[in-house]
């Protein structure tokens, strides 16, 4: 973990709300891993002083070097003036920071389920399962179409299942019917997105009773992003206490409902 002040090579409003930018990625980032993330430190000087937790989104061969990118709702200052970012500028970046995704080595049929901008960081994890030669099924879910990522930006391997509360795009409804029937399918599952999803996620694994290895990666707020301060702290359901930026992201569902 390092910092660097990166150049950014391109920005832009992707859909809904959602903004991507791409930033010259330095060498240290090479054994980077879906999953993991990186404070962006916003502003030119120190206010406000601490950075915003961003999942490393993907990756990718740019013009002048390789590049990765943040994929983010604008939410707050922080998010807004990244979202102004424009080619050229610089920001501030601390990275790549925490435990990403551990897909076992042998297990083909992987299901991935993003709840809204949970999405982020299951894309970079699509782009690599899929390059294995992995079978991947991602679930994509909103409360309406601006808030899903658009499927035509996947590899096409990826089998993309959308749904929405609205019914604007995709099943209406939550992502956990396709989920439930995609259950006794895959091998593995992994997961991100609001605390509720998790939790009706764990309740349906539980209820099928079938043992399927299951990796959520939890966003919890952050403050210092290096386990420090305890802002991000998660109480696991069998006692103790686990810093999300230091023990997480990613946690076996099991451990913590
Ligand atoms: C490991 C991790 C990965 C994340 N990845 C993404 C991502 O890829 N895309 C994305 O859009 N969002 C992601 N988030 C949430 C993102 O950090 C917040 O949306 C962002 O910090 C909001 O900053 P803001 O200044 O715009 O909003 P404000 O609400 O103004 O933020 C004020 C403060 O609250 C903290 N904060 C507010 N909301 C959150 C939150 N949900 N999670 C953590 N800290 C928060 C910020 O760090 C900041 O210090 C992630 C969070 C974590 C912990
Ligand atoms: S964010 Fe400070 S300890 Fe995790």
């Amino acid at each position: 973990m390092r910092s660097d002040t990166l150049e950014v090579t391109a920005s832009a409003r992707l859909y809904g709300d959602t903004h991507i930018l791409w930033l010259a990625m330095p060498a240290s980032y090479q054994a980077a891993k879906p999953g993991q993330f990186v404070m962006a430190y916003i502003g030119e000087h120190t206010d406000p002083l601490t950075g915003r937790a961003l999942s490393i989104h993907r990756t990718r061969a740019g013009a002048q070097g390789p590049e990765f990118a943040l994929l983010f709702d604008v939410v707050g200052r922080g998010t807004d003036w990244l979202a102004r970012r424009e080619q050229g500028d610089a920001v501030r970046i601390v990275g790549p920071l925490g435990r990403g995704f551990e897909p076992q080595p042998r297990v083909q049929r992987m299901l991935l389920v993003g709840g809204g901008i949970g999405c982020a960081p299951l894309i970079w994890l699509a782009d690599r399962l899929t390059t294995e030669g992995r079978e991947v099924t991602l679930l994509l879910g909103g409360r309406t179409a601006a808030q899903i990522f658009p499927p035509s930006l996947l590899p096409p391997d990826v089998e993309v299942i959308v749904t929405t509360e609205d019914g604007s795009l995709g099943r209406r409804g939550l992502v956990t019917a396709p989920f439930t029937e995609l259950l006794p399918w895959c091998d593995e599952l992994f997961t991100c997105g609001p605390p509720a999803m998790f939790e009706a996620l764990h309740g349906l694994l539980r209820q099928s009773g079938l043992r399927k290895p299951a990796q959520a990666l939890f966003e919890q707020t952050m403050v210092c992003g290096m386990g420090i301060c305890y802002s991000c702290a998660i109480f696991p359901r069998r006692g103790g206490v686990r810093l999300v930026c230091h023990d997480g992201p990613m946690f076996d569902l099991r451990d913590i409902y």
